[in-house]
This record gives C-alpha cells, structure tokens and sequence, in this order.
C-alpha cells in the first residue's frame, strides 16, 4: 500500500496540469496511506542552506507550525501561484486568531544549481515577509525531496541553461515537534487550506498544554 501510494506520488499524478479529480484521487489514497503507514513514512531531519548561506536544519523549525513548498524560482506560474496562496493562508490564519496562530511559510528549492541564496532570498521576499527560503548542494536537496516523497526532475535540453523543472505541487504542514501532520494540495482553497490547518493547531493544543506558544519562535533565526 504504502509503496504503491509513493510510487503514484513518485509518479506524473501530483504534477502541474494534474485536474482536480486526480488530485483528489491522490490525496484520499494519500491520507489512506497515513493512516494505514503512520506519520512516520513522511518527513524528517534535513539540512540545507538558508538564504544567508548558514546552514538550516529541522530543528530550526521546531517551536511553531511550518508549511513546506518544494518548487524553484524559475517557475513561471505554478510556484507562484502556490506561494501566493500559501502567504494568503498565513494572514487569514494570523487574522483569524487576532494574531496569536502564526504559522511559518518555508520554501525549499528543488533547483539548487541556480538558486543561490541570495537567488532565494530576493524570491521569497516577494511573497510574505516571514518566510524562510532553503537551498542546498544537490545531495542535499535529493535527500530532503526523497522524505517527503516530492518528486523533481529537469525538463528540456541536456546542458541547457534555461530549463524547467517538473515537481510536485504539494503543502506540507509541520508540527512544531518537527513531525508531519498532512498535506494540501492545488486544489485546496486558500480558506479550506486555512481552516483546516486552524483545526489541526487545535489539535496539538489539546494535547500538549503548556509546551506550544503559538507564535514564538523558539529556535527559527532571524531572517534579515
Ligand atoms: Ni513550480
């Protein structure tokens, strides 16, 4: 079951130009997939470049509630798209709970060869103030992809300079004990991306009184 579903993920199912249908399909078989496999089959340690070129790790993120994006800056319109969103679901989310419930929007690229930090940092700027860009070595940005199961791959010409890269177009939200929690999709809403994220912060509350402060955060450097 759970090969099968990360065959699928692997796969074209969750590219760019996917329909909604597809989607859906996949992430019903996904959330399946969780609970039939665990939390554990998704996520884990990492360690990449931030975009002061100082090394950023999981743990950096631990204290507070993260959406992860794997894309790249060259993307002509489903990055962005998907970024503007996820930036809209971070005000609604802070808005909604008069700014207690801050969740932190990362951006981690499956194209380290050309972004650079400095590449990243100019790109994530543009789409909320506090989110964190991430690059790597190319190792290390495999090995991130592989845990949660984003699939990239270069298109066009071999050598080319100008070249696109497929990859999965899927939100993974964090738990701020680092752990995975579920994941939105293209076809979610802005607002249904919101409310249930809200849902899920409730959630952890619940069961760790005391241990989340919403909204500090504990271990994330400054970005400049
Ligand atoms: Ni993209």
């Amino acid at each position: 079951m759970t090969t099968l579903v990360v065959a699928m993920m692997a796969g074209a199912g969750i590219l760019a130009g996917v329909n909604s249908y597809k989607d859906s399909k996949i992430q019903k078989s996904m959330q399946t997939s969780q609970q039939v496999a665990g939390k554990a089959s998704v996520g884990g340690a990492f360690q990449l470049i931030d975009t002061e070129g100082r090394v950023f790790s999981d743990q950096d993120l631990l204290g507070e509630f993260a959406l992860l994006y794997f894309g790249f800056t060259f993307c002509p319109d489903i990055c962005p798209d998907e970024l503007e969103k996820v930036a809209e679901v971070v005000d609604l989310i802070e808005k909604q709970t008069a700014g207690v419930v801050k969740v932190r929007p990362v951006f981690i690229s499956v194209d380290p060869e050309r972004d650079t930090p400095s590449k990243v940092k100019e790109y994530v700027r543009e789409f909320h103030p506090r989110m964190i860009g991430l690059t790597g070595d190319i190792e290390s940005v495999k090995k991130v992809s592989k845990q949660y199961r984003v699939y990239f791959s270069k298109t066009g010409e071999q050598g080319a300079t100008d070249y696109l890269v497929d990859h999965s177009i899927i939100h993974y939200l964090v738990n701020p004990a680092g752990e995975f929690v579920t994941f939105y999709s293209k076809s979610n809403t802005a607002e249904q991306f919101a409310a249930s994220v809200l849902e899920h912060v409730a959630q952890w509350k619940e069961g760790h009184e005391g241990t989340y402060h919403p909204g500090n955060e504990i271990k994330v450097k400054k970005t400049a």
